[in-house]
C-alpha cells in the first residue's frame, strides 16, 4: 500500500514559485497498478521522486505499508522501491549482468545469488541470460535496454515499484509487446506500482486505477472505465479524449457479453426439428456444432422452414468467431470487417460458448458504471 498525504511540492525559480504537488492525496492498495497520466509538467515525476525521497517534499506526508516513510532512513525507505527511471539510465560502462546486480550489491546479497537472481530475470523476460549477462547496454536494442531496465528495478525483489513512463523510448509495436509482459508478470509478482504515463492509452491498458493530474492536482482518481464512462469535468473528458467510448472497448471481454442461451444444434439434427426448437424459443438463428462441439456453421429459421434433411447440409459457413478472452474491439472489429451483426464464440477449446450481438456490445458500453473508488480525490 501507497499513501499520500496532503503531499505538496513547490519549487523556487527565479521566475516565481512553481507548484508541483499541491495537496495530494490518493492511495494505491497492495498488489495493484495505478497510473499517474496527465500533460508534460503536471508533476508526475516530481510525486514519484518524492516517494523516493529523490525530492524532499514540502509538507505532507508518505505512508508505505501504513509506516510513515519520514521516519526511515533513506537506505531502509529504497530497500523497499523498485524505481525505473524516465530514460531507462543504464550504466553504459557495466555489463547487463552488472547493471541489475547494482542493487542486491548495496544491500550485501552475495555475489553468487546476485548473479543467479540476475540470469532469472533475464529469462523471465525472454532474453536468454547466456547471450546477454555479459554484453554493454549499447549492443541491446531499445526494447532490450528497457526491459533490463525494468528488472534491474525488481532484482532485489522490492514490494513497491515506481516507474517513470518506463516504456516511453521505445516503437509502439515493441511497446504493446512489453506491456503484455509486464502485465503477465505483474499477474505473479502483485507489486504494488506506481507507473506514471502521458499515454490514455497505455493507462487504461495497464492500470488498475488512474490518477488525472493538472497542475499538481489530482482531477479524478478512478477506475479506467469509470474514468471513460464519467470523467468528472470537462479537463478529463478532454484528455480522455473524444474517442472514450471507444477506447472502453479493450475493457470488457467476450466472455461478458456473450449469450450463452443461444441455440446450437448438432449437425445430424432434422431441418423440422430444428424450426420447432427456434419458433418455441423465439429466436432466427441456430448455430450448427461438430462432434467435438466447434460450431461449423449456422441455419435461419425463415430459410429452413419447410425443409427436409439435416443441418448439416442446409448450413451457411460461419463468417467468424472470437475467443471468449477477445477483448470487444477485436469482437467490433470482426463485425465490421465481416459486415455482421453476431458472430460465434470459442473456449479455449475451440467449442462453442455462445453468440455475441451488436445490440449486447452496445449495452455493454451504456452499462458498467460503478460507484468511485474509495479515496477518490
Ligand atoms: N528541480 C526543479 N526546479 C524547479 N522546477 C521544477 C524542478 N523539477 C520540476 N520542476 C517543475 O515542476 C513541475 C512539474 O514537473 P515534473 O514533475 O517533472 O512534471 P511531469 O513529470 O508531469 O512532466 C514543472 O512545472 C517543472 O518545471
Ligand atoms: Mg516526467
Amino acid at each position: 500500500m501507497i499513501r499520500l498525504e496532503k503531499l505538496t511540492k513547490t519549487f523556487d525559480t527565479p521566475n516565481g514559485t512553481v507548484v508541483a504537488a499541491d495537496k495530494v492525496d490518493m492511495e494505491v492498495p497492495s498488489g495493484e497498478i495505478c497510473i499517474l497520466l496527465g500533460p508534460s509538467g503536471c508533476g508526475k515525476t516530481t510525486a514519484l521522486k518524492m516517494i523516493n525521497r529523490l525530492i524532499p517534499p514540502t509538507s505532507g506526508k508518505i505512508f508505505i505499508n501504513e509506516e510513515d516513510t519520514s521516519k526511515q532512513d533513506d537506505i531502509q525507505l529504497r530497500r523497499n522501491i523498485g524505481y525505473v527511471i524516465q530514460q531507462i539510465g543504464l550504466f553504459p560502462n557495466m555489463t547487463i549482468e552488472e547493471n541489475i546486480c547494482v542493487v542486491p550489491k548495496l544491500l550485501g546479497w552475495d555475489t553468487k545469488k546476485a548473479k543467479t537472481r540476475a540470469a532469472e530475470l533475464l529469462d523471465l523476460v525472454g532474453l536468454d541470460s547466456r547471450q546477454f549477462l555479459q554484453r554493454y547496454p549499447k549492443e541491446l536494442s531499445g526494447g532490450q535496454q528497457q526491459r533490463v531496465g525494468v528488472i534491474r528495478a525488481l532484482a532485489a525483489d522490492p514490494p513497491v515499484m515506481l516507474m517513470d513512463e518506463p516504456f516511453g523510448a521505445i516503437d509502439p509495436i515493441n511497446r504493446e509487446v512489453i506491456q503484455d509482459e509486464f502485465l503477465k508478470m505483474q499477474a505473479e509478482l502483485k507489486k504494488t506500482i506506481m507507473f506514471v504515463s502521458h499515454d490514455i492509452d497505455e493507462a487504461v491498458k495497464m492500470g488498475d486505477k488512474i490518477a488525472i493530474f493538472r497542475a499538481g492536482k489530482i482531477e479524478q482518481y478512478d477506475s479506467p472505465d469509470n474514468l471513460l464512462a464519467h470523467p468528472a469535468n470537462p479537463f478529463v473528458a478532454d484528455f480522455v479524449g473524444a474517442d472514450r467510448t471507444l477506447k472502453r472497448l479493450r475493457l470488457v471481454t467476450a466472455e461478458e457479453v456473450v449469450n450463452a442461451d443461444a441455440p446450437a444444434v448438432a449437425r445430424s439434427t432434422g431441418a423440422g426439428d430444428v424450426a420447432r426448437r427456434l419458433a418455441s424459443e423465439g429466436e432466427r438463428i441456430a448455430v450448427v456444432i461438430d462432434g467435438d462441439h466447434r460450431p461449423v456453421g449456422y441455419v435461419t429459421a425463415d430459410e429452413i422452414a419447410g425443409s427436409t434433411g439435416d443441418v448439416g447440409d442446409l448450413a451457411h459457413p460461419l463468417p467468424a468467431s472470437v475467443p471468449m478472452r477477445a477483448d470487444l474491439r477485436a469482437v467490433v472489429s470482426e463485425m465490421f470487417a465481416h459486415d455482421i451483426m453476431w458472430l460465434a464464440c470459442t473456449n479455449d477449446e475451440g467449442r462453442f460458448v455462445g453468440v455475441i450481438t451488436q445490440p449486447a456490445v452496445t449495452a455493454a458500453l451504456r452499462a458498467t458504471y460503478t460507484a468511485p473508488a474509495a479515496g477518490a480525490a
